[in-house]
């Protein structure tokens, strides 16, 4: 963005006395025994800029960070927070399977859009599909201690997701999207149940190595549309 910038010089007593009229902020350029410099973005009544400049302003998404102060995280608005209590159950976003499966949904998940979440954890990709506009969200676990920190997190976001003690074969429901972050030998028994269950993308993570990736490709014989590593591990999405 660009904007004109107006840069007048006055003495210290006139300054003073412009800035407890004018009653919004100034950026102070300069300041001697004799002037103030100073500048502002529009022109004021009555004097003559010393120089107009044409200054380029950086978008917001360049300058605005988030910042924490002791307890406190201030996030800028586009930012899409995903809060997490830790306690016993996978899923801080600090395993690389879990952040795969975070990238995919960002490039495959569409607003609106029904989601599976098998293998839930602390609920942190159901949460996280929420947050980027996902209709309904369940999210299943074979342990009731993860899917008791699933409904908990889900509550500390202000978030609706269904929380189910389950298994892909005892889910009759097909969703939109489906992301499952599990194991090569869990995937080996659940992917004929999990491939009935999503009717347009599905996003598979927890796999280790190539070897671990092929195999479960020929499982899924499916092409995938996306493979994403990160530190050995592999994560895949498949769009139907
Ligand atoms: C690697 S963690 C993933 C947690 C979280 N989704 C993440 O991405 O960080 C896998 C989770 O799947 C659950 N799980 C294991 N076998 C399962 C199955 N057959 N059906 C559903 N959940 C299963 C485990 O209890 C565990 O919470």
């Amino acid at each position: 963005m660009h904007y004109t910038k107006y840069v007048y010089k006055l003495t210290p007593e006139a300054f003073y006395s412009f800035l407890a009229d004018y009653g919004k902020g100034v950026e102070v350029l300069s300041e001697g025994e004799s002037w103030v410099e100073f500048a502002l973005y529009e022109p004021l009544e009555g004097l003559t800029p010393v120089q107009v400049l044409e200054v380029q302003v950086l978008p917001p998404e360049r300058v605005f960070r988030p910042i924490k102060v002791k307890e406190l995280v201030v996030l800028p608005h586009w930012l899409k927070p995903v809060v997490i209590r830790q306690g016993v159950a996978f899923g801080t976003g600090l395993h690389p399977s879990t952040r795969l499966c975070l990238e995919l949904l960002q490039e495959f998940l569409q607003e609106g859009w029904s989601v599976l979440d098998v293998g839930t954890g602390t609920g942190i990709l159901a949460i996280a599909c929420k947050r980027l506009g996902a209709g309904r969200v369940v999210a299943i676990d074979t342990d009731p201690q993860a899917v008791q920190e699933c409904r908990h997190n889900a509550q500390e976001n202000c978030l609706q997701v269904e929380c189910l003690l389950s298994r892909p074969e005892l889910v009759e429901e097909k969703f939109d999207l489906l992301v499952a972050n599990l194991e090569l030998n869990i995937f080996r028994e659940e992917l004929p149940f999990l491939k009935r269950l999503f009717r347009k993308v599905g996003i598979f993570s927890g796999l280790y190595g190539e070897g671990e990736l092929k195999e479960f490709t020929k499982l899924l014989g499916l092409k995938p549309a996306k493979i994403r590593g990160s530190q050995g591990w592999r994560a895949l999405a498949v769009s139907l």
